[in-house]
């Protein structure tokens, strides 16, 4: 049999730094920062401006920052503006303030050089630089917690301070803030605290709704068309969320279930393929867990692995599952429980994580339950689950 082609089109559009032309969710967002910073359009040497981006993990933010980045550099191109646009991530210099500021003045002048510059000199080149280049600049200070926390209350102070000093010159320089907990900003003195909080926008967490359109626009971008079913981006979606409303997690997932899908030849991604996908990242069962289960928890277990190794779904009905069921106890001599004890089971597996149970709402069928396997490989539970019961049943 000739082997499947890749399920991807362009992996590059799941890589971390690819910066989408569209950000689903964070129009609003994206709004107001170029409200903020329109000035820079219309009198750049007038103002300055200084906007605080906070919230969780994977929340947007960077991406957010870059956008708007990219959106204020090809306005200001059109009227020919000399703007530069610069993301730093101060985590990546330890949060020590002058090699942040030598690597900024580097973007302008590449043989500047690395030692001897005083925090206050590497400052006062940039200036020096912008004034020469007529240029204006905004610089996105990314994860600058860690700035706060190596640096303190001075460096913030002399950031957005030392400009101010300049007097009767044109202001050159805007800063983005960007940082997950406000909390930090807490440890600062007052008027190190006063220079930063002039505008905060929060970024709320994603929504597994939001997940799932943004996922869905980045599987149009780097799969190929029909490799990744709906159900597949609702399963990755729904992990996305229970992972606090973590974009990145979603489209890592997405990135790792493809390469699985590529690996098995399989030509599409299926559920297994993003259960896989999670088991590498997070460790999904604990075999201590799976013992201590009881003799029909580990048969309905079973029944539901064998669903899904079997099934192409990312979601299986209940009833489905209860038939399954029937049919693994008699496999092991046992008499199959009650429908209402088959619905304890699958909500008790779903307490531990083992499963996850939703009700769905069919024109069809009224409203059924449905069970998802989100983490764990199904052919590795059903491994694992038979050997349990083999010793349980005295036949190993
Ligand atoms: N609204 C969105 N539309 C499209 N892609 C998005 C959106 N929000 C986030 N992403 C993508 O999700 C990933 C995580 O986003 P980003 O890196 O901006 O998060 P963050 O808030 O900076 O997280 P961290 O706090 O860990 O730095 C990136 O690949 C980004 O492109
Ligand atoms: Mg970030």
């Amino acid at each position: 049999m000739a082997p499947h082609q890749s399920v991807f089109k362009d992996e590059a559009k799941l890589d971390i730094n690819y910066i989408p032309q569209q950000l689903p969710h964070r129009e609003k967002e994206h709004r107001l920062l170029m409200e903020f910073f329109s000035f820079i359009l219309r009198c750049p040497e007038k103002m300055a401006q200084r906007v605080i981006i906070t919230g969780d993990v994977g929340t947007g933010k960077t991406v957010l920052a870059q956008h708007l980045g990219a959106s204020i550099t090809s306005e200001a191109n059109k009227r020919a503006i000399k703007f530069r646009y610069v993301h730093v991530n101060c985590r990546e210099y330890r949060g020590s303030l002058q090699p942040i500021l030598h690597h900024i003045v580097t973007v302008f002048r590449p043989n500047y050089p690395a030692r001897g510059y005083s925090v206050e000199e590497v400052f006062s080149t940039l200036m020096q630089v912008l004034d020469e280049d007529n240029a204006f600049m905004i610089l996105a200070l990314d994860e600058f917690d860690s700035l706060i926390e190596k640096e303190g209350s001075d460096a913030v102070y002399k950031l957005t301070r030392l400009q101010e000093m300049r007097l009767g010159k044109p202001q050159r320089l805007s800063f983005i803030f960007i940082l997950r907990d406000l909390k930090v900003i807490e440890q600062l003195d007052a008027s190190a605290r006063s220079t930063l909080q002039h505008s905060i926008i929060s970024l709320e967490c994603y929504g597994k709704a939001q997940l799932v359109d943004i996922l869905s626009d980045r599987v149009s971008m780097a799969f190929e068309l029909g490799t990744v079913q709906e159900d597949v981006v609702d399963l990755i979606s729904e992990l996305a969320f229970t992972e606090t409303g973590n974009a990145r997690f979603g489209i890592e997932l997405l990135w790792r279930a493809g390469k699985y899908a590529d690996a098995a030849d399989a030509g599409l991604v299926e559920p297994e393929c993003v259960r896989m996908a999670v088991s590498s990242i997070i460790p999904g069962l604990r075999r201590s867990e799976l013992v201590s289960l009881g003799l029909h928890e580990k048969l309905f277990l079973l029944a539901v692995a064998r669903f899904f190794k079997e099934n192409e779904q990312a979601y299986a009905p209940l009833t489905e599952v209860e038939k399954a069921y029937a049919i693994v106890c008699e496999e092991f001599g046992e008499e199959p429980n009650s429908h209402t004890q088959v619905w304890n089971y699958a909500q008790f597996l779903s307490s531990l994580g083992i499963l996850k149970t939703v009700v769905a709402t069919s024109t069809v069928r009224g409203r059924s339950t449905q069970v998802s396997l989100p983490s764990i490989p199904a052919f590795e539970l059903e491994k694992e689950l038979s050997a349990s019961l083999e010793v349980e049943k005295g036949r190993a």
